[in-house]
């Protein structure tokens, strides 16, 4: 397995270009099982995810072409016809997104068998929401060992979705199976994430009629058939944030590009407050730091636009260096903070209890070993490793690749000591 080597202590100066967003692209993938045509994605990551979910659709029936367009990597899916409809424990159990191929398997053919995604490190993590929204257009859901079977024969029907809390996945999913439903569907309580609105975009280029996406209520009027399209992926705010935190850990000047600030606003309001200057410009921001001492702020996640939990253990990487003691409140997925421990190894003193954590601010971090039980989570521990004294090792690397695209290039090319130690690859869930 490949790990991570760094050695603290490098401020970093330069650019980094964000890379699409993983989060968006791996259901824009599965919204190409919509239509016989073919969906052309630009700026699309290359990330461990994206190939998984391309093996998945490859097997499916789709036809994946990865290219280098004008504009960076791209991907061509094609899925003339749905040749299985059966997506096996094994493919989804690595990565839980995939579980969104369901809506659209049903939407397009009437049936579908999907193995459950299974527990996760961050939580329960269930997907009864997906499940009750599917039923209310219509499909008929049965659980045998571990596998949804649903059934539509007679096609989706439009219907009134109403979710008792905001579900990112869950309002995707909705939102997959409703575009191709016979009338007129309203989803109420919608997860309102950026990403929401790009995977509309996409939907409607498609020939869709979705209207509402990132407010909390979406109408899609149903159309009997999608087509082909191109589509940009949004960038990754989820790696702006990181990047951005880890200019601030490190000390120095970063500039980002090729995104967008105000996707990450609920962050850059919290490190403007310990003390960071963030700048925003037309094609991004620009982060900067220059050894002045950090302020101990409190953060609590939330829905977008609240601070994202997918940023929460980044930013209590920066406040183990704060001045004061600071207060972090996870409020979407119990047991997020398996980085605590790991962070602690470093020198950081934190206590957790419950779905909140104390962090007292000291004076230096120490580099040692460590690793990581997800994504987020690990590239914390970089992070951590960027300002700690002598040399962090990450080990269990595979959790970044999923989510972070070529994360040592874009940071040694900013002045990071940071190198990857070659060993075998494994994957495994968000
Ligand atoms: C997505 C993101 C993830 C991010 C999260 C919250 C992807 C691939 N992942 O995850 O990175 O951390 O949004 O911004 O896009 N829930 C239920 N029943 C369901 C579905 C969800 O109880 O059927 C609960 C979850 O356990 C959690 C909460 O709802 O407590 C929010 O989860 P959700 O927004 O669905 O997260 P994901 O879509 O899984």
């Amino acid at each position: 397995m490949d790990r991570i080597a760094i050695i603290g202590g490098a401020r970093l100066a330069g650019e980094i270009p964000i890379s699409g967003a993983k989060n968006s692209a791996i259901k824009l993938m599965a919204a190409s099982l919509l239509t016989d045509e073919t969906l052309r994605l630009t700026n699309m990551p290359r990330l461990a995810d994206t190939r998984f979910l391309g093996k998945l659709l490859q097997r499916l029936g789709t036809e994946v072409v990865e290219s280098v367009g004008e504009d960076g990597p791209e991907t061509l899916l094609r899925t003339a016809e749905i040749t299985s409809g059966f997506a096996p424990y094994d493919l989804v159990r690595q990565m839980r997104a995939s579980f969104n191929v369901l809506g659209p398997l049903l939407a397009r053919t009437g049936q579908a068998k999907v193995s459950l995604p299974g527990g996760c490190t961050i939580g329960a993590r269930p997907v009864d929401l997906h499940l009750k929204a599917l039923e209310a257009l219509g499909a008929r859901i049965d659980l045998h060992e571990g596998y949804v079977y649903a059934q539509a024969p007679r096609g989706l029907k439009g219907g009134q979705i109403d979710f008792p809390f905001n579900s990112v996945g869950a309002t995707e999913h909705a939102m997959l199976a409703a575009v191709l439903a016979d009338g007129e569907t309203t989803i109420t309580n919608a997860a309102c994430e950026p990403e929401l609105i790009d995977l509309a975009d996409c939907l409607n280029a498609m020939g869709a009629k979705v209207s509402g996406a990132g407010t909390p209520v979406i109408r899609i009027q149903g159309v009997g058939r999608l087509h082909g399209a191109t589509h940009a992926v949004m960038p990754d705010r989820i790696e702006t944030g990181t990047f951005a935190v880890a200019a601030a850990m490190a000390g120095g000047e970063v500039r980002l590009t090729r995104t967008r600030c105000d996707f990450i606003q609920a962050l850059i309001d919290k490190m403007v407050e310990a003390g960071v200057e963030v700048t925003p410009h037309n094609d991004g921001l620009t982060v900067r730091r220059n050894g002045g001492l950090l302020k101990a702020v409190e953060i609590e996640t939330g829905v977008y636009p609240g601070f994202a939990t997918d940023l929460q253990a980044q930013f209590m990487a920066l406040m183990t260096l704060a001045d004061g003691e600071s207060v972090i409140k996870e409020t979407i997925f119990e047991n997020r903070f398996m980085h605590a421990p790991e962070l602690a190894r470093l020198g950081a003193e934190i206590t957790v209890q419950g779905g909140e954590a104390r962090v007292r601010g000291i004076d230096h971090l120490t580099g040692a070993q460590v690793m990581a039980t997800d994504l987020r989570a690990s590239v914390s521990l970089v992070i951590a490793g960027l300002a700690a004294r002598g040399e962090t090792m990450v080990n269990r690397v595979y959790h970044l690749d999923r989510g972070f695209e070529r994360l040592e290039e874009k940071l040694s090319a900013c002045g990071a000591q940071i190198r990857r130690i070659k060993g075998d690859g494994e994957g495994d869930e968000d």
